[in-house]
């Protein structure tokens, strides 16, 4: 089973295809016949995915196939961590006809789309995000960077792939925690578009349901249709595609403090999506019974739903108002319209933000 998206922006198409066992059944020979490829592995995605990548690469008629495995984290996001992947593309004289291939989590895609747009002032690339994360979200869109000087992504490109590959077997390997992540923004896409995958992720996961392939293939599809339509209609975020950040304004702040040290993006965004929707409550824009919903959904999935005990509410505040979707001196939300729906709110009263931190 497989299924295919096609994302449409004034840059180019792309197909995302998504399914299981992709990687060694694919046929990559309309991209890569003749051509020099570089594939730009993460260390921690295992060898048998390389292995099957590669064979359908060698039966496709590539020229010249090289790989470069890299070790990913945030600090690696970087200058530096590019540096590497120049080189291999510089030491093997590729040309302007090659073809990267970035494998792996959201680190990598964005990192080896950078280099794509950059490299011989760009070349063209191949998606295979590896985690959950990646998939429904950081490999479709076409935003490639890295960090700078200690902000994350203020240096990049917004640069579309030709192709994005979602292959169900990469994520066998994942942890539970990287999962969950996943997860947290699967539930902000259904949150903020699609009624009907919210109650198809009420299903699974408040029944503890186990999840199968075909569960995985269809949340997944659902979940980055979400994402392709609204860059297919905002590429370069001047409009809707703000309605992506419901729940980080509050979530970068829960992720920058010091005092959460170690709480990861997905926790960080879960306890963010709480604190929006108890503001689309006291905005009026969500029923109780809503609010109470959403606040099960996120809970049933493993994610925090409460304040850890060393929440500090001065160190919050202060990230809250260093958070770059500070515009003029004003804060920016997304909240809710009912479930399914969101809309961008300017500058609420002072007293509900800080309200809807009382979780
Ligand atoms: N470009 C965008 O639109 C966009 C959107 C959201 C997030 N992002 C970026 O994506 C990054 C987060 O993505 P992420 O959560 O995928 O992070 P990540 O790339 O760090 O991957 C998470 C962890 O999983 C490991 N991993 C990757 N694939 C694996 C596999 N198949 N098996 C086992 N382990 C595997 C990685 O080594 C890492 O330890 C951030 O840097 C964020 O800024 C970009």
């Amino acid at each position: 089973m497989s299924k295919s998206i096609n994302v449409r922006t004034p840059s180019g198409d792309y197909e995302v295809l998504i399914g299981s066992n992709l990687l060694e059944n694919y046929n990559f020979k309309w991209l890569v016949q003749n051509r020099q490829v570089l594939v730009v592995k993460d260390s921690m995605v295992p060898n048998e995915i390389l292995e099957n990548l590669n064979m359908s690469l060698a039966n496709s008629e590539a020229r010249q196939i090289e790989v470069l495995e890299i070790e990913t984290s945030e600090k690696t996001k970087s200058f530096e961590g590019l540096m590497p992947i120049f080189e291999a593309l510089n030491t093997n004289k590729f040309n302007r006809d090659c073809l990267l291939i970035g494998l792996g989590g959201g680190i990598t895609t964005d990192m080896v789309g950078f280099v794509a747009a950059s490299y011989l002032r760009g070349v063209d690339l191949i998606q295979i995000p590896t985690t959950l994360l990646s998939q429904v979200d950081a490999a479709i869109g076409g935003k490639t960077g890295i960090n700078f000087s200690g902000s994350k992504n203020n240096i990049g490109a917004f640069y579309q792939p030709k192709l994005v590959l979602m292959d169900t077997e990469t994520l066998k390997s994942l942890s539970e925690q990287d999962f969950i992540d996943g997860v947290a923004e699967i539930i902000k896409h259904s949150l903020i578009a699609d009624q009907k995958l919210f109650a198809n992720l009420e299903n699974i996961f408040l029944n503890n349901k186990e999840l199968s392939d075909e569960d995985l293939i269809q949340i997944i599809y659902e979940s980055s249709l979400i994402k392709a339509f609204i860059v297919s209609n905002d590429e370069k975020e001047k409009g809707d595609r703000a309605l992506l950040n419901f729940g980080h304004t509050f979530g970068h702040a829960f992720e920058a403090i010091q005092s959460l040290e170690g709480f990861s993006h997905g926790q960080a965004v879960g306890l963010g999506m709480i604190c929006a929707s108890n503001l689309s409550f006291l905005l009026e824009k969500i029923s109780l019974e809503e609010l109470e919903k959403i606040k099960n959904l996120i809970k049933s999935v493993g994610l925090p739903d409460e304040l850890p005990e060393n929440f500090n509410m001065e160190d919050f505040s202060e990230a809250m108002s260093r958070d770059k979707k500070i515009l003029d001196k004003k804060l920016r939300f997304i909240t809710l319209r009912g479930l399914g729906s969101a809309e961008i709110t300017e500058d609420p009263p002072e007293d509900l933000v800080l309200k809807s931190i009382n979780l």
